[in-house]
């Protein structure tokens, strides 16, 4: 979704505000663009449709500086993707803003704004901000209060960072539903939608709550509640470096993430087990007593992080006997569900500001205050972590890559260390359990890393898929959540049409697309559907269908003319197969992805954190 950039500075800003457009287009964007207060000029500004690097060469012909400014990466919502409507939006020659989110009601402000006179350039709603707020400033002669009294009209969510020329000394910020965090310099202050756009310049953040508006000057920096009051927000130290959002030697952000999963993997179990036991409060000291009462677990999520809740699905009800339903937040914040009191809420995210996913959560705090709830996201401060009783930080790292690897499998991780702090104050799990599954958990680094050196295999297996307009992944059981997540893997990435089935499923419909021209990828670990899946897949091949297999070493699959068979690792237990066998998949995807030329990290249409409807 978009990303904002801004900063106040006595140096020439244009290269933060290039370099953190930069470092935010993994959001996905289609336009980008940036206003300058220049040194003599006024305020100038500069915007290109596609790149970044489109943007950086049109400010670098215009000879842009100065020390105040705003920049942008846009994601098309209201209006198409066009120069006209990329941000920032300037107001009466003198006013310009950035904006992340929807205004609601941006159609009847505009008609309060034609009425007064204002004419539009865009159909952007962000247009009706910068000309509302304008309207303001007229009226109080100040950007802060202008800010201040316009937001109060505006239905629905922002970020937003505004400049004018009548103050060149400030800049105003303001969030509601969309995030921003502010960076402290010395002698300089920035604002930015996520924190690794600023890491290059400070690692000191002050992480807006909602309706808080915050004005910058280079040598302060206030912050005001959503009634005016001016409030302390603390200061937090980034343990990140501005290495940690680069790509090093990879070619692509998804492939380092994907390289990356030994080490996020263990250092999501870091601190959290201990020998054979999984240490007490790791979910926090609130913990024990939730844990002690409730009766059902209720997962919400969306796309990579939903598989993953579908996954842990089958370990509560299997491992624990404790119900546990998954759904898409989508739907969930939507319809009327029943809310019991027993049950423990959990919304799962990788970023922490997925829209659906927030809404849904606040939806079931406002119907029922007292219900428990769990945030497992991977972005320290994000909106989902703040909104919880509860939060458990996956250490996965920034995760870049549109496509949600390293995050995914930290997850199941974090689900699992979940499990086991349930089952152990719930009286449902021996200390012999725990001992077996602790021991899992710790050889999957290891496991990870043997999978990923099958890598060779699997791109041979890539140059087979390149040329396929569909693709068929079947699974059973905990590995059904494994087929729909490397279908969706293929699909966001490569554009190949993909879908999952679970095994038993076949011969209910999907048999019926089976033919030589459709390839079926299947994941066979050593269990007790193995049987079944195997009859599934001669079914498959009677009818002309090319296999893929991801098998346990020890599964017995045999390659064979259309059979195609990775063994990917043996030995690994309920909890651990899931995820192992996630890798190929990822890797599958990956490199059919590159074989195809697309833009891996950034595929078409897609953002990285969908923080609008
Ligand atoms: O940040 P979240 O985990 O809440 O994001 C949820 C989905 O938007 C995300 O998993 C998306 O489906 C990915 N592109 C999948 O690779």
């Amino acid at each position: 979704m978009c990303g904002i950039v801004g900063a106040i500075a006595e140096r020439n800003v244009i290269p933060l505000l290039l370099e953190g457009l930069k470092r935010l287009e993994y959001r996905g964007y289609d336009s980008a663009g940036l206003a300058v207060l220049t040194w003599g000029d006024g305020l100038q500004r500069a915007r290109a449709l596609g790149k970044v690097a489109i943007l950086e060469a049109q400010v670098q012909g215009m000879g842009l500086s100065g020390p105040l400014g705003i920049a942008h990466t846009r994601w098309a919502t209201h209006g198409a993707p066009a120069e006209r409507n990329a941000h920032p939006h300037i107001s009466c020659d003198r006013l310009a803003l950035v904006h992340n989110g929807i205004i609601e009601n941006h159609a009847e402000l505009r008609a309060r704004l034609t009425a007064l006179g204002y004419s539009f350039t865009s159909e952007t709603d962000t247009e009706v901000a910068a000309h509302w707020i304008e309207h303001r400033l007229r009226e109080t002669g100040d950007l802060l209060s202008a800010v201040q009294q316009a937001v109060m009209d505006f239905e629905g969510a922002y970020a937003l960072g505004v400049i004018t020329v009548a103050q060149p000394d400030r800049l105003v910020a303001a969030r509601k539903g969309s995030p921003l965090v502010i960076g402290l310099g010395i002698g300089e202050n920035f604002m930015a939608s996520d924190v690794a756009a600023l890491l290059p310049v400070t690692q000191r953040f002050i992480f807006l709550e909602d309706g808080d508006l915050a004005e910058l000057r280079r040598e302060s920096v206030v912050v005001y509640d959503a009634q005016g009051a001016i409030v302390e927000r603390p200061v937090k130290l980034s343990s990140l470096t501005a290495a940690a959002a680069e790509k090093g030697p990879y070619r692509h952000f998804m492939q380092k993430e994907i390289f990356e999963q030994p080490r996020a993997v263990a250092d999501t179990l870091e601190g959290r087990i201990a020998g054979a036991r999984v240490l007490e409060g790791i979910f926090g000291a609130a913990a024990d007593e939730v844990f002690q009462r409730i009766r059902q677990v209720q997962i919400i999520a969306c796309g990579t992080s939903f598989h993953a809740g579908l996954t842990a699905r089958y370990w509560f009800e299997d491992i624990l006997g404790l119900p546990c339903q998954v759904e898409v937040a989508s739907e969930f914040r939507y319809r009327n569900p029943v809310i019991s009191e027993d049950a423990l809420f959990v919304t799962l995210s990788q970023s922490g500001e997925t829209a659906d996913t927030l809404a849904a959560l606040k939806n079931v705090k406002a119907r029922r205050p007292t219900v428990a709830t769990l945030t497992i996201c991977n972005v320290p401060e994000s909106s989902l972590a703040r909104e919880s009783d509860l939060v458990f930080m996956t250490h996965a790292g920034p995760e870049i890559g549109v496509a949600s690897t390293k995050a995914f499998t930290t997850q199941l991780i974090a689900l699992a260390l979940l499990l086991v702090s349930i089952g152990k104050v719930q009286g449902r799990l021996t200390d012999n359990q725990e001992a077996r599954i602790v021991q899992g958990l710790s050889r999957i680094p290891g496991k990870i890393a043997d999978a990923l050196a099958k890598e060779d295999r699997i791109l041979a297996l890539s140059e087979k898929l390149v040329h396929k307009q569909h693709a068929l992944f079947l699974g059973r059981g905990a590995m059904y959540p494994i087929a729909l997540e490397g279908a969706l893997k293929l699909k966001e990435i490569s554009y190949i049409h993909a879908e999952a089935y679970p095994a038993g499923e076949l011969k209910h419909g999907p048999l019926a697309l089976v033919d030589e021209s459709m390839p079926v990828i299947a994941i066979a670990p050593q269990d007790d559907l193995l049987a079944k899946l195997t009859s599934n897949l001669e079914e498959v091949r009677a009818r002309g269908g090319e296999l893929f297999v991801f098998a346990d070493e020890t599964a017995g699959v045999e390659a064979s003319e259309g059979i195609h068979v990775v063994p990917v690792t043996s030995n690994v237990g309920r909890i651990s197969a899931p995820i192992i066998f996630t890798i190929p998949l990822q890797l599958l995807a990956y490199h059919v992805a590159v074989l195809r030329g697309t833009d891996v990290d950034k595929p078409r249409n897609l953002a990285k954190s969908v923080t609008v409807e």
